[in-house]
């Protein structure tokens, strides 16, 4: 990848005074069934997040009642201080899904695929600007694809397209990137040369949530930690407070070994997040929001 060079900076908003994100007892999941219960969260600006949890917990759940893509069945979900049905601000929010594929049976190219992520800034009769453009192709050359712009997206490796996938949420230029694995099927130096983009971009006002089995991966950016377990919130605490209570895993994935170990579908490695924190350990950090 080549060093990719200046930021887009996310919409200029003035700060917000409250949370970016706030979720009040709020249960999502599937037809009649509730998988993630009474989930109390908020995400203030400048957070980054990671949602840890085993597979199956319910952190892509909640990511997708965030975005209104699960059930809800309790509580309220505001976004930028607005109940969620009363937000149609949609490209302040970038999201990039976990195991979507990029279809093989339609052709299009790097650059059209990125090119989706500013539908949402356009109106349905406007036309393609130059800023537009200009955004488009500084995200692909924020995820290091700038001598792939022109290639099919088929053609490309599972990582790289995954790194399309993160380049079209962040042409969106959004405010709050809600990520689900970015990093299944990335190698290690991409992770790095993402991990660095990220860190420009949070420098220039972007709020993160990243559902991820790889906090390494993250390095010194993960600001803050929730852990969901079997659907509810088992711990939420700077990540200090995560790293000195939870005694295990991060580091020591050989360690631990557990009956639950699946394979990760996406083909990244799965470190199964043993809860050891005590549930006293909630809001233990001593952070002060807002
Ligand atoms: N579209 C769906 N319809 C019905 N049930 C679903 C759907 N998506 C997920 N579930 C169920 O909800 C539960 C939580 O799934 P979820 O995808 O949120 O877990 P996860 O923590 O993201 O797991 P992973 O680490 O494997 O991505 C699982 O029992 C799953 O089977
Ligand atoms: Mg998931």
């Amino acid at each position: 990848m080549s060093a990719p060079s200046p930021a887009p900076s996310p919409a200029a908003a003035s700060p917000a005074p409250g949370p970016v994100i706030e979720l009040r007892h709020a249960s999502f999941g599937y037809g009649e069934r509730a998988v993630v219960t009474d989930v109390s969260l908020a995400v203030n600006p400048g957070d980054v997040l990671a949602i840890l949890g085993s597979n199956g917990s319910g952190k892509s759940t909640v990511v997708k009642g965030v975005l209104g893509l699960a059930q809800q069945f309790t509580g309220e979900v505001d976004l930028f201080g607005m109940p969620r049905a009363d937000f149609h601000d949609h490209p302040r929010i970038g999201y990039v899904p976990q195991r979507h594929t990029l279809s093989s049976t339609v052709r299009s190219t790097v650059r059209e695929v990125v090119g989706t992520g500013r539908l949402s800034r356009q109106p349905w009769w406007g036309r393609t600007t130059g800023a537009d453009r200009a955004a488009v192709e500084r995200a692909i050359d924020l995820v290091g694809l700038s001598d792939r712009s022109s290639v099919d997206v088929a053609d490309l490796s599972g990582g790289q397209q995954r790194r399309v996938l993160i380049a079209r949420a962040l042409a969106g230029e959004p405010d709050v990137l809600l990520m689900d694995e970015p990093t299944a099927g990335v190698d290690a130096v991409n992770q790095h040369v993402l991990a660095d983009v990220l860190r420009r971009l949070v420098e220039h006002g972007l709020t993160i949530v990243v559902v991820t089995h790889e906090l390494a991966a993250f390095e010194d950016l993960v600001t803050r930690v929730v852990v969901i377990d079997a659907g509810q919130v088992r711990f939420d605490g700077d990540r200090a407070t995560f790293e000195r209570t939870s005694t295990s895993v991060l580091h020591d994935h050989n360690h631990h070994h557990h009956d639950d170990e699946l394979e990760d579908p996406d083909g990244g490695s799965v470190v199964p997040v043993t809860i050891e924190v005590p549930r006293s350990a909630h809001d233990a950090s001593g952070r002060t929001h807002g």
